[in-house]
């Protein structure tokens, strides 16, 4: 019989050394701005997702406390046991006012919704449809369900149209994001939306990356397209600066997510008081114009002053602003020249993104100076040789 240390050894072995090996450091703290490790070094920071600065807002920092008081650290079991505090109540109600749906669910994570909901919702005979560039958490879930999963063309409705024609005897439920984490483009939500309703079938968005960014608001990428899907979902983790996620949909859906959704009834529910920090940072987000234009300023800049460097820049007009490099060593290579002149730029290589498409994620925020885009530039420009 296989000895379990000599399967994982010999896993590792087959990995260490290769550019495929992960590993984390260990950080002091960072705000969309700054990162600080371990020995205090300071980075200017192009890898978070902290796209508004909220993480350190000090009145996100204050509800957050506030809660701590009034409810304690944790909720003390799932949403049907205990955990279902009228933080969460309120927060879920909020919600779904503000994102003009009937229910918002709360999920402890952006993974957990879409595994959550995806698991739930199919069957043997049912199919899903799914724009092939979706994140691992769509991709899993979907895989992992007793559906059929199809992957459509990148942000192709023909592509999506053709699978459509092919016949199904279940329901289907077309798959896509509302901004690409890995490569920042946004998906034509109006002609995937029409094509799924002629087809009668249901729509879901991931709009991680264009909630609180996008829209009136920062009602997010499908509101700014002017569709509705039938299943949202939006994360914390990103805009809102805090962690968590949510579903939204209508009263049929929410009631058999709360009947059938593992994920929600068998898991820790949030803390009550990240619920009550996650209303506040929504209060920030709607009044968020002045953030949201100073992101989209950085990001324009970036692009103006990015146009004479001899990589290869994507059509992202998002915060998401990838720097295609290609090979995983010299993707590697690039990331610690940065690092060493106090810039952090995360290299992303395969099987997260496609074979020889390793690339540089820079990620611009509302914190970033046009300075901070210059010193980024700069050391672009001389780490191409
Ligand atoms: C598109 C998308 N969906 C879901 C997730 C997972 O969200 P979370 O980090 O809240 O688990 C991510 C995370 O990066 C993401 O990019």
């Amino acid at each position: 019989m296989m000895n379990w240390s000599d399967s994982l050894s010999r896993r590792l072995a087959e990995r260490r050394g290769t550019s495929l090996w992960r590993s984390r450091q260990i950080h002091q703290c960072s705000n969309g701005r700054f990162l600080y490790a371990s020995d205090g070094q300071q980075y200017l920071n192009f890898s978070s997702n902290d796209y508004l600065g909220l993480s350190q807002h000090p009145e996100i920092i204050a509800a957050w406390q506030q809660g701590a008081e009034q409810y304690g650290v944790g909720s003390g079991g799932s949403g049907h046991v205990t955990g279902y505090t009228s933080a969460h109540h309120t927060l879920e109600q909020q919600l779904a006012e503000w994102l003009g749906y009937s229910r918002a669910l709360l999920f402890i994570s952006g993974y957990s919704a879409n595994q959550g909901v995806i698991t739930a919702l199919m069957e043997k005979e049912d199919r899903i449809i799914a724009d092939r560039l979706s994140h691992a958490s769509l991709m899993e879930a979907a895989i992992h369900s007793p559906a059929q999963l199809r992957r459509f063309l990148h942000n192709n409705p023909d592509s999506l149209k053709q699978y459509l024609e092919k016949s199904c005897t279940g329901k289907t439920l077309v798959v896509t994001e509302g901004v690409f984490s890995m490569d920042g483009d946004c998906a034509p939500l109006g002609e995937i939306a029409r094509q799924a309703q002629s087809a009668n079938c249901w729509l879901m968005v991931d709009d991680a990356h264009g909630i609180g960014i996008y829209g009136d608001e920062g009602r997010g990428s499908c509101w700014s397209q002017n569709v509705k899907p039938e299943i949202l979902i939006v994360t914390f983790g990103k805009a809102f600066g805090l962690s968590g996620a949510a579903v939204l949909c209508d009263a049929t859906s929410a009631e058999y997510f709360l009947q059938y959704s593992r994920h929600l009834i068998y898991s820790t529910s949030m803390p009550p008081a990240q619920a009550v920090a996650l209303s506040a940072a929504m209060r920030q987000i709607r009044e968020g114009d002045e953030l949201r234009q100073r992101l989209q300023n950085n990001i324009r800049y970036f692009r103006r002053e990015a146009q004479n460097l001899s990589f290869v820049l994507t059509d992202s007009e998002t915060a998401i602003q990838p720097v295609i490099i290609g090979s995983n060593e010299r993707c590697i290579t690039l990331s610690e020249r940065l690092k060493q002149q106090n810039l952090w730029v995360k290299a992303i290589l395969p099987p997260t993104v496609a074979p020889d498409s390793a690339r540089l994620r820079i990620t611009l925020t509302a914190n970033h100076t046009q300075r901070d885009i210059d010193v980024l530039l700069e050391a672009l420009r001389g780490s191409d040789s």
